[in-house]
C-alpha cells in the first residue's frame, strides 16, 4: 500500500489543477482495502477517484484520497456465445476496451478511448455511440467504506439510467468498486446507428471489423474532443437533459433544427452541446476558463485555470441555456 502526505493531484484530474491531497493512498489488493477501512484511522473526508476524468476541484482536498491499482482481467464464465470478464477497477478503461478487440469480442468499442478506469465505469454508466457500460455489466463487486466487508451488487440492484448509478446516488461514498464483470459476445454485435459512425465507414468502405470500427470512433473523438495531455478537460462537462415531448414540439416551432434522441415514451433527451452553441458560448472563455471550439459540451483550461473560473464559466453557460430554451443542464462532472 503506498500512503503519501501532501500528494499533488495534478496527475490524477484530467483539468489539470494543481491541488494537493493532505493524505493520498494507493491499495493494490481488496484485502489491503478491507484492512485500510477497518483500522479507521484516515482522515476525513475520504474520496475515491478513478483516473480523475471526472472531476473538477475547487481547491486543496484537506482528507484522505485513495485510489485503486487492483488489476487483472480473468474469464469467470464463458459459453459458446458470450464470455464474461472480471476486470479490475484500477485497469485503465480503453486498456480493456483495446484487450476485447484483440480477443475480437463484441460489444465494448463503441465505448474505445473514454478516458478514466473500469471502476469508475461502472459508477458513471460511461456511455458513447449508442452504448452505456451497463449493457455489458454483469456484476460489480465492492467493499464497503463503514464495515471494510465485500458485497457484490448484479447489474439490477445498480440502478443504472444515463450517465447515473446507485453508487453515485442513494449509495454515493458508501460502497468502493474493486472489480467489474463485463459480458462480451462472441457473434458479431453491432451498433452502428449513432451519429457519424455508419457515413465514417462508408467514406472509408473499409469491412466492417472491430479493429475498423476502434479505429474509427477514436478519430471521431480525436476531432472533437481536446486531450487532456494537452488541454485541461474532463470530456462532456454537462449531461445531455431529457425533457418532456411536448416542451420539445414548442421549442421546434422556433428551433426547427434542434435535434434530439428518444428517452422513454412520452421524453426526450436534448443535446446540450447544440443549446451551448446557440447561445453563442462556443470557442468563448471566461478568465483562463473556455467552452471547446469544436465540442461546446467540453469545457477546457486554458491554461492555468482554478476550479473557481471552471465552476464560473460553468454557471454562466447554465444560465444562458436556461434563458434562451427554458432548459436546466446539470453538470455530469462531480465538484469537489
Ligand atoms: N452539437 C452541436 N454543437 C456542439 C456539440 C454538439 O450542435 O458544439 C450537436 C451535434 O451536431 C449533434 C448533437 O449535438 O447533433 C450531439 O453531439 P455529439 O454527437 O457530439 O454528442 P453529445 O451529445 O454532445 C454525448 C456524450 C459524449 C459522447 C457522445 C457520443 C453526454 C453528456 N455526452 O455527447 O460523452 O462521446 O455523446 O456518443 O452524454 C462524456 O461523457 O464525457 C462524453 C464525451
Amino acid at each position: 500500500m503506498k500512503e503519501l502526505k501532501d500528494y499533488s493531484l495534478l496527475h490524477h484530474n484530467t483539468f489539470g489543477m494543481d491541488v494537493y491531497a493532505a493524505y493520498f493512498v494507493e491499495y493494490g489488493s481488496e484485502d489491503e482495502l478491507c484492512t485500510f477501512l477497518k483500522q479507521k484511522s484516515y482522515k476525513l473526508p475520504l474520496l475515491h477517484i478513478g483516473g480523475g476524468s471526472n472531476l473538477l476541484f475547487s481547491g486543496n482536498f484537506e482528507g484522505t484520497v485513495l485510489h485503486s491499482a487492483i488489476k487483472g482481467y480473468e474469464i469467470v464464465a464463458e459459453t459458446s456465445d458470450t464470455v464474461d470478464v472480471r476486470v479490475g477497477a484500477g485497469e485503465v478503461w480503453d486498456d480493456f476496451v483495446a484487450y476485447t478487440v484483440q480477443h475480437n469480442w463484441y460489444g465494448a468499442v463503441n465505448l474505445s478511448l473514454i478516458p478514466g478506469e473500469v471502476g469508475a465505469s461502472a459508477v458513471q454508466n460511461i456511455g458513447a455511440y449508442g452504448v452505456e457500460a451497463k449493457d455489458l455489466i454483469v456484476a460489480v463487486d465492492t467493499v464497503c467504506v463503514d464495515t471494510g466487508e465485500f458485497r457484490r451488487f448484479t447489474n439490477k440492484e445498480c440502478e443504472y439510467a444515463y450517465r447515473k448509478s446507485i453508487f453515485k446516488l442513494d449509495l454515493k461514498g458508501k460502497y468502493i468498486v474493486t472489480y467489474v464483470t463485463y459480458r462480451l459476445h462472441k457473434q458479431p454485435v453491432w451498433h452502428l446507428d449513432y451519429g457519424n459512425i455508419r457515413t465514417e465507414l462508408e467514406k472509408e468502405a473499409c469491412p466492417l471489423t472491430l479493429e475498423n470500427l476502434r479505429r474509427i470512433v477514436i478519430r471521431i473523438r480525436e476531432d472533437k474532443l481536446p486531450d487532456p495531455a494537452q488541454t485541461g478537460n474532463a470530456g462532456s462537462f454537462f449531461m445531455n437533459p431529457v425533457i418532456p415531448k411536448e416542451q420539445f414540439e414548442a421549442l421546434r416551432r422556433t428551433y426547427p433544427d434542434m435535434p434530439s434522441y428518444p428517452a422513454g415514451e412520452n421524453f426526450v433527451k436534448v443535446p446540450a452541446g447544440w443549446m451551448i452553441e446557440r447561445c453563442g458560448w462556443k470557442g468563448k472563455s471566461l478568465g483562463h476558463a473556455g467552452v471547446h471550439s469544436r465540442q461546446a459540451l467540453v469545457l477546457v483550461n486554458l491554461g492555468g485555470a482554478t476550479g473557481q473560473e471552471v465552476m464560473h464559466l460553468a454557471n454562466a453557460v447554465v444560465a444562458s441555456v436556461k434563458e434562451k430554451f427554458g432548459i436546466d443542464i446539470y453538470p455530469e462532472v462531480n465538484y469537489i
